[in-house]
């Protein structure tokens, strides 16, 4: 089962972090460790109004967690900030499902939003990220994407959305 993340206690500055959004920023600490210090980075991301999150519970407990930013403006795209599933529980299809997930509610909103694409960066030596977005449907776009903190080349992958203007 993949439900939305509970993350309103966090909106605010006097209001308590939600049990969803500690939980989120505590694996996907250790998921991105060698990337860089994620912590901070998931918990800023995860304040955002534009930023949504969904937590598959496979066994009613939390173990993978899918990350979405919406951002406008003149270029109007869906941004998958971060996928991860606790270390015992990959390779059982809780990656997949939340990725589809991602892209079918990246989808959904892609007319009312006018969002162009769902887009994300993955490092240039995660190979079982980069497959698991290729067969699904997303293609690497060729550039300079900057690197992490850890010194990854960012590759980035797109799946197109709009199609039409
Ligand atoms: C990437 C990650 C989310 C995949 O989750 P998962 O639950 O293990 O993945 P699934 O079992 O659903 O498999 C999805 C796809 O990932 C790839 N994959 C998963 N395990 C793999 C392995 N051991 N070897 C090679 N490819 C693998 C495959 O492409 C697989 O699809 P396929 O079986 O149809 O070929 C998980 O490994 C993870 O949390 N990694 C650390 C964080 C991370 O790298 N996130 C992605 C970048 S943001």
């Amino acid at each position: 089962m993949i439900r939305r993340a509970s993350l309103h206690g966090a909106r605010g500055s006097e209001a308590p972090g939600s049990a969803d959004l500690a939980w989120i920023v505590e694996l996907g600490a250790r998921a991105f460790a060698d990337l860089g210090d994620y912590r901070d980075i998931l918990g800023a991301w995860l304040t955002q109004d534009n930023v949504s999150a969904w937590i598959a519970e496979p066994d009613g407990e939390r173990r993978g967690f899918t990350v979405i930013g919406f951002f406008g403006g003149d270029d109007n795209v869906a941004d998958l900030l971060a996928i991860a599933v606790e270390p015992a529980w990959q390779s059982r299809g809780l990656g997949r499902q939340l990725l589809d997930h991602s892209v079918a509610v990246a989808a959904a909103t892609a007319r009312a939003g006018r969002l162009r694409e769902l887009r994300l960066c993955v490092a240039d030596d995660n190979f079982i990220g980069q497959r698991m977005y290729r067969t699904g449907g997303f293609h690497r776009v060729v550039g300079e994407f900057g690197a992490y903190p850890g010194g990854q080349r960012a590759v980035r992958m797109v799946y197109p959305l709009l199609t039409q203007p």
